[in-house]
């Protein structure tokens, strides 16, 4: 949900206003992909390198996340959403994590889209995170290291229940992958938007739907 910060000081705002006014964004982006039937959309909302950042714009970050959450978990559960959190969540501030753990445990069983939230998420952490499970348990003689193979370790990430990701949208003209879905990603189109991720709206979201039909996907074959 790139170009908050520059959003805000485009219009001559604080940084967190952007963030407030993303979440506007957001909101209206999981509606319409509800909507439209799309199957799951996972927003990068918090990466581990994101604790850099002066520590007022991480409180903010926080405290948006969870008024958010609190405000919008009547509303997730009337649309079936199933949320889940992806991410190492531990650092997170307590208040937080149980809200968390409520909107997940209330959702668990909802039908409807997925919406998975990228909170203090690395791409190259959960992969490591994932080694190590693997090696713990070939160690303890639970695990046989040879009948390793990709379904063994995409069953050790954050998204073991997940389909992999067929769309990634990039907001505010970003070109990177930024450490986020590393391996989920592997075959996944890309979109590349200008749009600042508060001004992303239905009309932005049918242009990348719109550019991603027009993708032939080959999977490496022909
Ligand atoms: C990146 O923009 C955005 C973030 C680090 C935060 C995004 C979070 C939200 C929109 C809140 C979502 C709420 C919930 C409950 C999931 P940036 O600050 O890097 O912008 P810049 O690149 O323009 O500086």
């Amino acid at each position: 949900m790139d170009g908050n910060g520059r959003w805000a000081k485009a219009k001559g705002l604080p940084r967190t206003m952007g963030h407030t006014a993303g979440v506007e964004a957001l909101k209206t982006t999981l509606h319409l992909c509800s909507n439209w039937g799309i199957g799951a959309l996972t927003v990068y909302a918090f990466s581990t390198e994101n604790w850099s950042r002066p520590s007022e714009e991480v409180n903010v970050l926080m405290k948006l996340f969870e008024r958010v959450l609190k405000r919008e978990l009547t509303n997730l559960k009337l649309e079936k959403v199933k949320i889940n959190f992806l991410g190492d969540l531990d650092p997170l501030p307590n208040a937080l994590k149980d809200l968390i753990n409520e909107s997940v445990e209330s959702t668990l069983n909802n039908k409807g889209i997925r919406f998975n939230v990228c909170t203090n998420y690395g791409g190259r952490r959960e992969l490591v995170l994932a080694a190590k499970k693997l090696a713990e348990r070939s160690v303890k003689g639970e695990l046989d290291p040879s009948l390793i193979d990709e379904n063994v370790f995409a069953s050790e990430l954050f998204t073991a229940s997940e389909v992999d990701p067929d769309l990634l949208i990039r907001t505010s003209g970003e070109k990177r992958i930024s450490n986020f879905l590393l391996w989920q990603l592997a075959y996944a189109e890309i979109h590349v938007t200008d749009v600042l991720w508060p001004d992303f709206d239905a009309d932005a979201l049918n242009k990348a739907l719109i550019d991603y039909q027009s993708r032939s996907r080959r999977f490496g074959g022909v």
